[in-house]
């Protein structure tokens, strides 16, 4: 991991990378897992062992049989699940604030041939279950209307807040009565997993997840993301959905070497502890600055709080890079990942510190 902090730290002007989870590099091991499969001949197209590894070792860590698509970002994954789950004229229901409401260009909308996006309200990013009811029932057998036919939830969520247990039930029995499919964006899934310190199985199809966005390049993958379906009767559709959408990679084995070795010796739970960790010690520092206003209960990796203007000036010229007055006047989002060291966390906290006195 040393040595790809290292490469992260020689960015010119990255001084506490909180931008973003993907500011970062890759883990060291999946680095050399790429390098290692890069040698000698495979079977392309996901032909290849390290493809049925994968399959393999998903199954496992999630009890369950089902079906893995490999693909190289979250947006795709997204997309594509969500092509799957949707006819042309069906909705997605999702929360307003998420991430492909948000975030991805229209790419739900145009993988799916024109499905549309229905915003639900609800605290915390995450869907209010009687808002959701609501949309569940919007115009059922109005041929004038599109139809509901799926929900999606992002674990964790895009403010870093977590669905408990209990809260994904409560959504996937409203999908249960309403005959819609369940998605969810877990492009911080392992973040939300060492949260709520459940497993696999019970953060998803446990709890009426029918397809899984299983998001890594967040956590210390290069470029790899998995669709996971639990209801395989997608999977031949899938498949052909991946070439059309020009998401097969020939050389499959390069993805599938960074995810066999990101669930490797629990890389990716140990990735996801060290990110929330950081997030914890973050929030915990800024929490006794008078000046700065934390919003929320640290779940996750991720920190939304308000700055006074000069302390962010200030920051910025130090050097510190993060997102600020996107979502308000002063409102600071700041993002810990599994590269994230204590002495940059400690840095930030002793300058915000020093520049509010
Ligand atoms: C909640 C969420 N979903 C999906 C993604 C995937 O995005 P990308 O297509 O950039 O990999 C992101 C990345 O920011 C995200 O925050």
């Amino acid at each position: 991991m040393k040595a790809c902090n290292q490469i992260t730290e020689k960015l010119p002007g990255l001084n506490g990378g909180f931008t973003s989870d993907n500011v970062a590099g890759a883990s060291v091991e999946v680095l050399k897992a790429i390098v290692s499969c890069s040698t000698g001949a495979a079977q392309p197209y996901g032909a290849d062992e390290h493809t049925v590894n994968v399959e393999k070792r998903l199954a496992e860590i999630f009890e369950c049989d089902l079906s893995v698509f490999l693909v190289p970002t979250g947006s795709a994954a997204n997309g594509l699940s969500l092509a799957a789950l949707n006819p042309p004229w069906g909705s997605i229901l999702c929360h307003a604030d998420s991430h492909i409401n948000n975030d991805e260009c229209g790419a739900p909308e145009f993988f799916s041939a024109g499905a549309k996006l229905v915003a639900v309200s609800g605290d915390n990013a995450k869907l209010n279950l009687q808002a959701l009811r609501v949309a569940a029932l919007h115009k059922v057998g109005d041929v004038h209307s599109v139809q509901p036919t799926s929900v999606s939830i992002t674990q964790a969520t895009e403010t870093g807040s977590v669905y408990t247990l209990q809260e994904i039930q409560n959504i996937s029995q409203v999908c249960r009565e309403t005959d819609l499919k369940l998605h969810m964006d877990g492009a911080r899934f392992a973040n939300a997993l060492v949260s709520l310190n459940c497993t696999p199985a019970e953060m998803t199809w446990k709890a009426g997840v029918d397809v899984l966005s299983f998001g890594a390049t967040k956590n210390g993958v290069l470029a790899a993301e998995a669709v996971v379906l639990f209801d395989q009767s997608y999977a031949g559709e899938l498949a052909f959905r991946r070439k059309r959408g020009g998401h097969l990679f020939s050389k499959m084995r390069i993805l599938s070497a960074q995810i066999e070795a990101y669930l490797a010796n629990d890389l990716w739970i140990k990735n996801a502890r060290h990110a929330n960790a950081m997030a914890t010690r973050l929030s915990q520092g800024l929490s006794v600055i008078n000046e700065i206003e934390l919003f929320g209960v640290v779940e996750a990796n991720i920190i939304f709080c308000r700055f006074p203007k000069h302390v962010i000036e200030g920051l910025l010229a130090q050097g510190f890079r993060f997102y600020h007055d996107r979502w308000g006047p002063g409102v600071v989002r700041l993002v810990t990942s599994f590269a994230t060291e204590k002495e940059e966390v400690d840095a930030f906290i002793q300058s915000s510190r020093q520049l509010c006195q």
